[in-house]
């Protein structure tokens, strides 16, 4: 049985969404402040940042084939997720950036420039800021039909964050399938939704 929200109720639980996703961010700067984060806390709360960006774009890109699948229907928490996601990425990058690199612009430009996996994660999220700038009601309204199809930016952003995944560790273990595993399979669901939704359709037609 589906219960029904109150706007109050559903912007609650938005808010409390945005509270529990930036948790583990705060948890990991915590734990570096104070010491309990490892020999190397720079590079582990860059790579737990890392992760959860990648986290967060698979919870987002599951949404629809959760609802497809008549499972869950979290539309309305995809755009938290989303920018969660995105949040992430660029905590990732500035602690790349500020704690890593110290700010230091030409090691950053060479990085990029010459270290592929540091590529990909570069163009994943400069793919991503015209997703969270344009997440907004005011967007969908302006943009229209192009809205959807600006979004759908976000497979290219799922694909090169698990190439950058998967080239940035050393090692790949069962949390590294686990996790680029999770991304192939919603991706390949993209590709044959179109055929699968077209089925339901012809099926609901013969029915009726
Ligand atoms: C959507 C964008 C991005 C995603 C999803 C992402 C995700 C990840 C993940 C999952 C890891 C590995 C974590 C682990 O070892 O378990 C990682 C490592 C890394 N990422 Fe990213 N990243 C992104 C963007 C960037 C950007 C823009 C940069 C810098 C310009 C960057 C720099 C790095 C570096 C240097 C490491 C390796 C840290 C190390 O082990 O030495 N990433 N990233």
């Amino acid at each position: 049985m589906a219960i029904k929200l109150s706007q109050r109720q559903q912007s609650a639980l938005i808010w409390t969404l945005y509270g529990l996703g930036l948790l583990p961010a705060l948890w990991t700067f915590w734990a570096g402040a104070s010491g309990t984060l490892g020999a190397d806390p720079v590079k582990t709360f860059e790579r737990f940042l890392g992760l959860w960006t990648i986290r967060l774009l698979i919870l987002t890109l599951a949404i629809t084939p959760l609802r497809d699948l008549g499972i869950f229907n979290g539309l309305r928490y995809r755009r938290a997720l989303g920018l969660l996601a995105f949040y992430y990425a660029a905590m990732h990058f500035t602690v790349y950036a500020v704690l890593d690199q110290a700010l230091f612009l030409p090691a950053i430009v060479a990085d990029v420039v010459k270290r592929p996996f540091i590529t990909f994660g570069m163009i994943a999220l400069t793919l991503l800021v015209p997703l969270a700038v344009t997440s907004n009601n005011a967007s969908i309204r302006r943009l229209g039909s192009r809205w959807s199809m600006l979004h759908k930016l976000v497979y290219p952003v799922a694909a090169l964050g698990a190439l950058h995944y998967s080239m940035a560790v050393k090692v790949l273990g069962v949390e590294q399938y686990i996790h680029i595993g999770l991304l192939v399979l919603l991706l390949a669901y993209r590709l044959v939704r179109p055929r699968l939704m077209e089925a339901k359709r012809q099926k609901r037609r013969a029915a009726a």
